[in-house]
């Protein structure tokens, strides 16, 4: 009996100790007049093995959680030697008013051996809903996702560049977690990162010594661009300004430290991606039922591809192609309509058994299906005014939901039977969308078709390419009216 219980427990602490990291980020899908809400969590949870995600629960932390109404599982991708697997989980729950709460997944081991000397898992989500004076909704938390694990060959410079979409148009911010806030226990960062606000990590080089696998524990945070209100159901308001976060949530991964590489070129033993891989930040649309097609396309001379590692829906499908060649495919469903999620991918490829990293590229996939508002798509395309001198963008006001994506007419596309709604599925690398943008512009100089034509839409275009749509993109002026 002794020996039963004993073996029972060390089964028990070696399962637990298996965590490669995790993320949570939240959609509220139903807010009703009294308060009530139903709001959707996505989880990462990355552990050595497929079930071992049934070892974590996120559990209430503070504040009202309401009652989870239900889970559903799926894997991911596990990699091929065993080294790790991704589950995601989607939780749907219920809460009976619109005030904040936190929940918190605490338990457990991360993997053994971290340098940086993370022993337990923790990490907690504040889900905020209140209705925001700025947008007349319930907030979405930053849309984000990363791999299980990151390598870097030590002797390499590397940056590392965290998706960070906000379906509100908020800033988002990355720090390191603090333990007195019961983000992570404890939340040492590794020594060998230096981390932006803007969520860029940058590696080395570093010395061999600093070799091994680091935790790495952030908090990602959305910020309104203006001071805005929110309320409760019950009447009471609170405020946020720039300086202070709506909501917040973990980003937790394994940064895996390898040995010097002979070469830090891309393409040589790291593999490099080819065209036509979307570029890193880009965001692509898929109307609900239709199918969102990603290829990807890498090489290594020195090395040999043996995978591609991907971060994204659980039911999306990769199908190799090729050396070097995959595809990822995805299909969102109709309760998907107006939400955005990301997908993360590297390309991993092998010499001596030894494993080398691509960069990490990460897209957002927008779905369309519904009426498409400028909550969806509005801020993060046109959300600076500095940038867009000498003819700015008047004022954010004038970008509202109804004048901005309104639909366009078959001037933009011969086709007089399809109202289009600012979203076509994208096939491979084409990335077809037609937008009408309505747009209020004021100027210090004369502004005549000709300077609206050279300059202010060349100054649109590189402002909507830096906020991620491709290079491709052309702009047409349709029509000018005086205000
Ligand atoms: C949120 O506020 C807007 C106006 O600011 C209002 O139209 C909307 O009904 C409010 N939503 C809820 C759920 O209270
Ligand atoms: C990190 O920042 C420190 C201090 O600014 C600097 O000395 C170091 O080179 C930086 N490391 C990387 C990897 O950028
Ligand atoms: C919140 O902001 C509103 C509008 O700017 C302001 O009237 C109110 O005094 C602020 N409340 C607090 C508690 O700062
Ligand atoms: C890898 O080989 C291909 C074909 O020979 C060549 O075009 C490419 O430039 C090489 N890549 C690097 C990084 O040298
Ligand atoms: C998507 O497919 C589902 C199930 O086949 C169907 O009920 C729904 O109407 C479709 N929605 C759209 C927008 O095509
Ligand atoms: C792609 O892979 C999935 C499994 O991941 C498989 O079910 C599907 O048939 C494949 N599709 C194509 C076009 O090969
Ligand atoms: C891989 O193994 C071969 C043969 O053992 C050796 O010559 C080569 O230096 C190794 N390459 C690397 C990058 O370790």
């Amino acid at each position: 009996m002794l020996l039963f219980l004993l073996l029972l427990l060390m089964s028990c602490t070696s399962q637990a100790s298996h965590f490669f990291g995790t993320l949570i980020t939240y959609y509220p899908t139903d807010v009703r007049s009294d308060g009530a809400v139903t709001v959707v969590l996505r989880s990462k949870l990355n552990f050595r093995s497929c079930n071992d995600y049934t070892h974590a629960t996120w559990q209430c932390h503070r504040g009202n959680c309401g009652s989870q109404t239900s889970a559903v599982a799926g894997t991911v991708d596990s990699e091929s030697t065993g080294q790790f697997c991704q589950t995601e989980v989607v939780y749907t729950r219920q809460v009976s008013t619109n005030a904040p709460f936190q929940l918190w997944l605490n338990s457990g081991n991360w993997i053994s051996g971290i340098v940086n000397r993370i022993v337990s898992w923790r990490a907690l989500i504040r889900v905020e809903l209140r209705n925001r004076s700025d947008t007349g909704q319930a907030n979405r938390s930053p849309q984000t996702t990363i791999l299980p694990v990151v390598r870097v060959p030590s002797n390499c410079p590397r940056q590392l560049n965290l998706l960070t979409f906000d379906p509100d148009g908020d800033e988002v911010k990355c720090r390191y977690g603090d333990a007195s806030e019961d983000e992570c226990n404890p939340c040492t960062p590794p020594s060998v990162l230096n981390l932006s606000s803007s969520c860029t990590l940058s590696f080395g080089p570093t010395g061999s010594g600093n070799q091994g696998p680091y935790a790495v524990q952030l908090v990602m945070e959305d910020f309104p661009r203006q001071s805005i209100t929110l309320t409760q159901t019950d009447g009471t308001k609170e405020n946020r300004t720039t300086d202070t976060s709506i909501s917040k949530i973990p980003v937790q991964f394994v940064l895996q430290v390898d040995p010097v590489v002979p070469s830090c070129t891309d393409g040589l033993y790291l593999p490099r991606f080819l065209p036509p891989t979307p570029d890193h930040g880009v965001q692509l649309y898929v109307l609900v039922n239709q199918t969102l097609e990603i290829r990807i396309q890498a090489e290594a001379n020195m090395s040999t591809i043996s995978e591609l590692l991907f971060s994204g829906p659980h039911n999306m499908a990769e199908n190799r192609s090729g050396p070097g060649e995959y595809t990822l495919t995805w299909s969102p469903s109709p309760s998907e309509a107006g939400q955005s999620h990301p997908v993360c991918f590297l390309v991993q490829a092998v010499l001596n058994s030894t494993k080398y990293h691509s960069d990490l590229r990460c897209i957002i996939m927008t779905v369309g299906g519904t009426p498409i508002t400028t909550t969806t798509l509005a801020p993060t395309t046109v959300s600076s005014t500095t940038t867009l001198a000498p003819t700015t963008v008047s004022s954010t006001t004038t970008l509202a939901p109804t004048t901005v994506f309104s639909t366009a007419t078959e001037t933009v596309t011969n086709s007089t039977t399809r109202p289009i709604t600012a979203v076509t599925s994208a096939p491979a690398g084409t990335q077809n969308f037609i937008v009408a943008l309505h747009l209020k512009i004021s100027s210090s100089s004369p502004l005549t078709e000709d300077n609206i034509e050279d300059t202010f839409l060349q100054q649109l275009k590189d402002e909507l390419v830096r906020q991620g749509l491709p290079s491709s993109t052309t702009l047409r002026l349709l029509r000018i009216t005086e205000p």
